[in-house]
């Protein structure tokens, strides 16, 4: 209930791009995001395909805000592509979101079975990709996915975000950090804040379910607010923030 009252309160105060006054960000989404890509996605969809269609159950370990749909611990693979996986719409946002930026070391918090971190790789092939799972089955599955897709520029680091996300900060700048796991406002927050010390002027963070509750809505506010982000977008799945110094704070809510 509580995403369908946030999706018309979206609906209401969006706006599409031509209502943008920030020539970064209409750069961003008229030469990023709009329009046919050219990004060859077959490779990805390939690896999407073989999840959707895998007969593997495999036993997960739960962490953060548990799931909407699941109940117990056994899950088929092809569920969990499913239902944890990017969208094929989002997946190819943020395959486009990469190329575009080009960023050179990326960071993604919560890898399951590796679709986002696949699409990545696809928009972004010269980029180092860190991606950080607590779950030693999901990230099985994901590993041998990467491999077997040669997708040899991602790196997975298995185990609790509160002790892997220390480990990878440590003495590195990351230019895009997606924030897909744990969808609760505490740690969301603290990773947000734990993040910032490896970002820079044109780093870019992207929150996966801003409205998916009151928490991660007060999350996003938070966020939003903070004093260190100069330019925030809502596209109601995603929040993305950027830090450019030397500019006015802007906000805009936008249909992708
Ligand atoms: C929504 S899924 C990621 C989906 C993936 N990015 C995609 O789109 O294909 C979130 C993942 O984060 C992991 N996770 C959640 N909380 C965690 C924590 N505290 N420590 C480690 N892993 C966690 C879960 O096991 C789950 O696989």
């Amino acid at each position: 209930m509580h995403a369908v009252k946030a999706y018309f309160n979206y609906l209401l105060t969006s706006k599409n791009q031509y209502g943008v006054h920030s020539p970064f960000l209409f750069d961003y989404l008229t030469k990023g995001l709009s329009g046919k890509s050219i990004l060859d996605f077959s490779k990805a969809r390939q690896f999407r395909k073989e999840l959707d269609q895998s007969r593997e159950s495999v036993i997960v370990q739960d962490f953060g805000a548990g799931s909407k749909v699941f109940k117990g611990n056994k899950r088929s693979v092809s569920k969990i592509a499913k239902n944890a996986g990017i969208s094929k719409k989002r997946a190819k946002l943020l395959a486009k979101t990469l190329h575009y930026f080009r960023p050179e070391n990326v960071l993604e918090i919560g890898t399951s079975l590796g679709i986002s971190t696949a699409y990545m790789s696809i928009g972004a092939p010269e980029a180092k990709i860190t991606t950080l799972e607590g779950c030693s089955s999901t990230a099985g599955v994901a590993k041998k996915q990467f491999e077997k897709f040669k997708m040899n520029n991602i790196k997975v680091v298995e185990g609790k975000f509160d002790k892997t996300l220390d480990l990878v900060l440590k003495n590195q700048q990351y230019d895009l950090i997606f924030f897909d796991g744990n969808h609760q406002k505490r740690p969301t927050i603290e990773y947000f804040e734990k993040c910032l010390k490896a970002a820079h002027e044109d780093s870019i963070f992207i929150f996966d379910d801003i409205h998916w509750s009151v928490e991660m809505e007060e999350a996003w506010e938070y966020i939003k607010n903070h004093g260190s982000v100069k330019l925030s977008v809502d596209t109601f799945k995603w929040g993305l923030v950027f830090f450019h110094t030397g500019r006015e704070k802007q906000h805009f809510t936008l249909r992708l």
